[in-house]
């Protein structure tokens, strides 16, 4: 059986005060029987993750991630944060490869490449996003983009790292858009992603890796989405700065 996840990404929202508000209604709504299976994650921004961390405190289903990460081990870059500094606050998992970095900061399949070594070389979780525009749907393009993006950041891990990350499909035109994809749309590229994986890796590890949707999931969309066969959970964006949609969205599978 492959977990089931809700993963918040609170992207560059909150300041100290409101993001700790919101984490310990997470956690506390988080205790309910039935998310006692489900994996709740919160991408903090990095001024929030050491104290977010001591409200997670023994939480079991509750984790940390960072928003990204710095592909070096350490040294002159200025303003950046390496892997190393994550993982000694003890953040689980580090979203790398998201649309908006890839977009605004000129981000490359090698530099993705590179984060996710260091972050798993530090025993994190990558959560690797993948995910085409719309002008590439349009020509038919997404499923040769994605296995591209899969391809060069992520198949030259072996098996044993490969089977640690997390993938969550992300089509840019859905994010923070209000449009959804279908969920013939999200099953459909959910399962050539679990296909293009077992054809490079193999079956087995192809049934155990997660694959989250992410792209305007709500609690009213989240029931539908969650209930196709190869998405495990979600990615969600705006939908989880409100503790009690975030935690409706986690109680739907
Ligand atoms: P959204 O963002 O849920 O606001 O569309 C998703 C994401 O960017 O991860």
């Amino acid at each position: 059986m492959r977990k089931k996840i809700a993963a918040g990404n609170w992207k560059m929202n909150t300041i100290l005060d409101e993001g700790l508000k919101l984490a310990s209604e997470v956690v506390h709504m988080a205790k309910d029987k039935s998310l006692s299976e489900t994996t709740i994650i919160m991408s903090v921004p990095y001024t929030h993750i050491e104290s977010v961390k001591k409200t997670i405190g023994n939480a079991t289903n509750v984790f940390i991630a960072a928003q990204n990460c710095h592909q070096e081990l350490s040294g002159a870059y200025t303003g950046e944060i390496s892997a190393a500094m994550l993982q000694n606050l003890g953040v689980d998992c580090v979203v790398l490869g998201h649309s908006e970095r890839r977009e605004y900061y000129k981000e490359t399949y090698a530099g993705v490449k590179a984060k996710t070594q260091i972050v798993l070389k530090h025993q994190m979780t990558p959560i690797f996003c993948c995910g085409e525009k719309l002008a590439t749907r349009e020509e038919n393009a997404h499923f040769n983009l994605v296995k591209e993006q899969l391809s060069s950041s992520l198949f030259e891990l072996d098996a044993v790292e490969f089977a640690k990350v997390i993938i969550a499909y992300e089509p840019v035109w859905a994010i923070g858009t209000g449009v959804t994809a279908s969920d013939e749309q999200a099953q459909e590229m959910h399962h050539f992603i679990r296909d293009t994986i077992a054809k490079n890796y193999s079956d087995s590890i192809a049934k155990q890796i997660p694959i989250l949707y992410g792209g305007s999931v709500k609690p009213a969309n989240a029931q539908t989405l969650f209930s196709c066969p190869d998405v495990d959970g979600g990615l969600i964006g705006g939908a989880s700065m409100d503790a009690q949609g975030f935690i409706d969205i986690a109680k739907s599978f």
